[in-house]
């Protein structure tokens, strides 16, 4: 297949490095420009239900979602390759005494248009944002949902294993457990066995546990995820040098997490003041 060269992909770009872009765009505009097949990996975090701050008229209820926003997840099955995956990540909010139920009708909306919906991961915040509510508890969670465009989407899991907890005592407990033995393989010890504790390091699980962004807000943007959110997908769901691609790149997080793994991105937003702080943002990686 053949590969797409960044600047083909990002003409008048605001900021640019050598692997990525940020361009002021409507997503959907920019879209419909782009070849069928090329993104590897589509991950954004769409407005809100009801978000009316960013300045441009809009409050993305759910007439956006149904219009707008399935025209957009269209051209992102368009333009992923038959390898690719789309994180979706999500949380309607609540209305009068009722959760709203947006987000799991975006998943059966995505399933008619073509997509496959892989995985549900949700992000777990230990210090949600605080809030009085008088029948309801502080939000913690939101999802990420994982859609592919075919039952070929790649996945590299051991790209982001995580310490595995094994202390003496689960060496201990292990040991009454015939599974839990293997024959020792070199030939001193032929026939011996020994106890298998696990190994050091496992695949991470679909919870993921990490805090909201708390770090400076230069261009006071009201929606950011942290760095590693969009981190984890890129290396669990891509290679160096692929391209990953967020349509509402907000200050452009995926961005900093694209380039700190050496993958190929660009960004597209509305509003080009959200990228104010990137080129430091790139140094830092944060
Ligand atoms: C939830 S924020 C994304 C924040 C981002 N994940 C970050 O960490 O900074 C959603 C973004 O979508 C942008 N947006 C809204 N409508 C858009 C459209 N039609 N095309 C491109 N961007 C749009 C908004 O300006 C906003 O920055």
């Amino acid at each position: 297949m053949k590969r797409r060269t960044l600047s083909s992909l990002s003409s008048g770009a605001s900021f640019r490095t050598r692997r990525g872009a940020f361009v002021r765009s409507d997503c959907l505009e920019y879209l419909e420009s782009v070849p069928s097949s090329t993104f590897d990996l589509v991950l954004t975090s769409p407005p809100y239900d009801g978000q009316s701050k960013y300045g441009n008229g809009q409050s993305y209820e759910r007439a956006w979602f149904e219009d707008y926003f399935l025209r957009v997840t269209g051209e992102i099955l368009r333009t992923l390759k038959p390898t690719g995956s789309f994180i979706l990540n999500y949380r309607s909010k609540r209305r009068g005494s009722e959760r709203g139920t947006l987000q799991y009708e975006l998943i059966f909306w995505l399933r008619s248009q073509g997509f496959l919906f892989c995985e549900d991961f949700v992000w777990a915040k230990p210090s949600p944002p605080p809030g009085r509510f008088r029948r309801f508890l502080k939000d913690a969670v939101e999802y990420c949902f994982h859609f592919a465009k075919s039952p070929r989407w790649q996945f590299f899991p051991e790209q982001a294993l995580t310490p595995a907890r094994w202390d003496s005592a689960d060496r201990a407990r292990r040991k009454n457990h015939a599974q839990n033995f293997e024959r020792e393989s070199s030939p001193s010890g032929h026939g011996r066995k020994r106890v298998q504790a696990g190994p050091d390091f496992v695949r991470p699980s679909t919870l993921l546990l990490m805090e909201p962004e708390f770090g400076p807000n230069p261009t006071r943007h009201p929606a950011r995820f942290p760095v590693l959110l969009p981190q984890f997908f890129v290396r669990i769901m891509t290679k160096p040098r692929q391209l990953v691609f967020d349509p509402f790149g907000g200050t452009g997080t995926t961005g900093v997490a694209a380039e700190s793994l050496k993958r190929r991105w660009i960004v597209t937003d509305l509003d080009d003041k959200y990228a104010a702080g990137l080129a430091e943002r790139m140094i830092t990686g944060r």
